[in-house]
């Protein structure tokens, strides 16, 4: 998923720049040019998606569905299996530095199911030797023969989504099958099955949940020993809880109480904040790789199954055009067409700031990816953010100065043209057709309202 945004600034991007669809000839070119350029930005990602759950959660805005029959997983699997084999020969010369297992739930599929994705994911593709293969996984799914087939295909990551642990919140959330023993059990089957990585997932702002239970459930979390625990601010969007996707004033101040709480709570176990965001980690080395790469380094993703995210470097990001044609196509032997939802070079660069600069940009590495400084790309955005004290610039370095989620929203949209801007108050993000589905604009997620 997309990090490092206020949230509300997440949905500028999702209203810039519907291209057209492309076919799927026109998306393979599209990749062996970059492969033929060698020029991935700052990593080559595969994402895989798999859309299906046991059930439904109430606030969950990831794209999936309950899983109705069994033949929809084995479908999906047969049809990803498909799509691996027909991009392996584009990619014959490539490594890629970081593969994600994400949904929805990938260890709803059975170990078998496990074990030929994953074989194939190995055979059709070529990683570096530290490449990090991450898999998500619920606290139910995660047994120990799944785990073994994991590790046996040498994945380095599991996230585990606990999202709460109180009985009261979680049961708000339709999910109320989850118990603190299950996400006990699921830490120590990983652990026994040598994950070097084990990720928590925690989300702050739940309907029911205070700063107390957060802060509860952190420290239960940190007791059990996860590598890292990351706290997702709760995103109302469509998808989420009654979809209407808003949340009111005082509800906004007590999540931004709770992420202000969890830090400190965290830091006597020894959890320090990574990339300046509400990912903790007990040690360094342990960050998500995909998000890295893709989000504070501009690499590429090549993104499979059914509403996967792609982004080729520079500046082309898509999505599969539908559910229906993702399956003809696939069905048929050809790659299924696509629709891109934003681009160009000129959009990387401002996406790469606007996720950056809080954090601080370093100028080697915009320059080696964009071969300018950022002030020679936007040297209106700088001036105007100069006079305003909102830039902390040393050699080679330049820096953000806000106070607040929203102080950085404003340094962040300097970088947006007024029309670009005008455009994204007045108009709602992509719409595709499937079902009335709407097209997401992140990695998995279901479509800001
Ligand atoms: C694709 S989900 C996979 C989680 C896994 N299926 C599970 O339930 O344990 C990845 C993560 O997205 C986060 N997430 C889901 N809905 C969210 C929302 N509305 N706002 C913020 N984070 C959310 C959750 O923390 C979740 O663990
Ligand atoms: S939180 Fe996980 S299990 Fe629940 S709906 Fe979202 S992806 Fe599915």
């Amino acid at each position: 998923m997309a990090r490092g945004l206020p949230w509300e600034a997440e949905q500028l991007p999702a209203c810039e720049l519907h291209g057209a669809p492309l076919s799927g000839e026109a998306v393979g070119a599209l990749w062996a040019q970059a492969v033929r350029a060698g020029s991935f930005g700052g990593g080559l990602g595969l994402y895989c998606h798999i859309p299906f759950c046991a059930s439904r959660c109430g606030y969950c805005h990831c794209f999936s569905d309950a899983l109705k029959r069994p033949d929809e997983l084995s479908d999906h699997l047969r049809l990803l299996l498909t799509e691996i084999s027909l991009w392996g020969p584009t990619f014959a010369r490539s490594r890629f530095t970081n593969a994600y297992i994400g949904g929805g739930t990938p260890t709803l599929l059975p170990p078998k199911g496990l074990a030929l994705l994953l074989g194939a994911i190995r055979s059709a593709f070529r990683f570096t030797d530290d490449a990090q293969i991450t898999v998500e996984s619920t606290p139910r799914t995660a047994d120990a023969n799944r785990l073994a087939v994991l590790r046996a295909h040498d994945v380095r990551r599991l996230s585990l989504g606990v999202q709460s642990l109180d009985r009261a919140v979680l049961a708000r959330a339709d999910r109320q099958w989850q118990t603190f023993e299950m996400v006990e059990r699921a830490c120590l089957n990983a652990r026994r099955a040598g994950f070097p990585i084990v990720n928590a997932d925690l989300i702050a702002g739940l309907h029911g949940q205070s700063v107390a239970s957060l802060i509860a459930d952190a420290q239960a979390v940190a007791r059990l020993g996860f590598d890292t625990i990351h706290v997702y601010y709760f995103e109302p969007n469509k998808g989420a809880y009654d979809g209407r996707g808003r949340l009111g004033a005082a509800w906004r101040r007590r999540r931004q109480a709770m992420l202000a709480a969890v830090g400190p709570a965290l830091a006597p176990y020894g959890y320090r904040a990574i990339f300046g965001e509400t990912i903790y980690a007990l040690r360094e080395g342990a960050e998500n790789r995909y998000d890295f790469e893709r989000y504070f380094r501009a690499g590429s993703i090549l993104g499979l199954g059914w509403q996967a995210e792609s982004h080729a470097f520079p500046g082309t990001n898509y999505r599969h055009l539908s559910r229906q044609s993702w399956q003809e196509s696939l069905r048929a032997g050809r790659m299924p067409p696509v629709r891109s939802y934003r681009g160009g070079p000129d959009w990387e660069m401002r996406e790469f700031l606007v996720f950056r600069l809080r954090q601080g940009v370093d100028y080697g590495v915009f320059r080696r990816l964009f071969g300018c400084r950022p002030q020679d790309a936007f040297p209106a955005a700088f001036r105007a953010l100069r006079r305003a004290g909102r830039l902390r610039e040393r050699t080679g370095f330049v820096q953000a100065v806000f106070g607040s989620q929203l102080e950085y929203l404003a340094v962040t949209l300097h970088f947006f043209p007024e029309e670009s801007l005008l455009r994204a108050l007045s108009m709602r993000p992509s719409v595709q057709t499937d079902g009335g589905r709407e097209s997401p604009v992140r990695r998995g997620s279901r479509p800001e309202a």
